[in-house]
C-alpha cells in the first residue's frame, strides 16, 4: 500500500507517495518531484552524479532510503541551489569556465564544491582535488572542473 512521505525540498514542504518507504531519495526527487538535476550514476555511492544537499552536507541520493530522513532536515537538489535568478556562484564558474562536456557528472561536481566551499575558505588546488576525488567524470572535464571551483572560491 502506498505510504505518504513528508519531505523538505528546495525550501518547500512536500508529500510523495511511494510503495517503499527505503526507496532511495534520489528516486523520489527525479520521478515523484521531477528534480532532474541529480543524476542517476552507478546507484552504488561510488560515483557521486546524485549528490545533493542534506541540512548543507553533500550526500549521495541514491544511497539515501527515503525511511531514514525526517521532515525537517533540508533537502537541496541542484534546482534549489540559486537563489531565485542569482545563480550560485559556484554555477556561475562552472559556466565561465565552461566545465562539462557531457554534463553528466556536472549536478555532483557542482553540489559536492558548493558543500565543501561553504565550510572552506580559500582552498589550496590540492584540497579542491581532494574533496573531489569521489566524483567520477567520464570526460576527462577534471582540469576545467577544478579551475571552476578555485573561481568559485574567489567570490565571496
Ligand atoms: S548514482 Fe549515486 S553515487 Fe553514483
Ligand atoms: S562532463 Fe561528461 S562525465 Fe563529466
Amino acid at each position: 500500500m502506498a505510504k505518504s512521505v513528508s519531505l523538505n525540498v528546495n525550501g518547500k514542504a512536500v508529500k510523495v507517495n511511494v510503495d517503499d518507504p527505503d526507496m532511495p531519495l534520489l528516486y523520489a526527487l527525479r520521478d515523484n518531484l521531477g528534480l532532474h538535476g541529480p543524476r542517476f550514476g552507478c546507484g552504488l555511492g561510488q560515483c557521486g552524479a546524485c549528490t545533493v544537499h542534506v541540512d548543507g552536507k553533500a550526500v549521495r541520493s541514491c544511497r539515501v532510503p527515503l525511511s531514514t530522513l525526517k521532515a525537517s532536515q533540508k533537502v537541496v537538489t541542484l534546482e534549489g541551489l540559486a537563489k531565485g535568478k542569482t545563480l550560485h556562484r559556484v554555477q556561475e564558474a562552472f559556466i565561465a569556465e565552461q566545465a562539462a562536456q557531457c554534463g553528466y557528472c556536472i549536478n555532483g561536481m557542482i553540489m559536492e564544491s558548493a558543500a565543501f566551499l561553504a565550510k572552506t575558505k580559500n582552498p589550496s588546488e590540492a584540497d579542491i582535488k581532494k574533496a573531489l576525488a569521489n566524483n567520477l567524470c567520464r570526460c576527462g572535464t577534471h582540469a576545467r572542473i577544478v579551475r571552476a571551483v578555485k573561481r568559485a572560491a574567489t567570490v565571496a
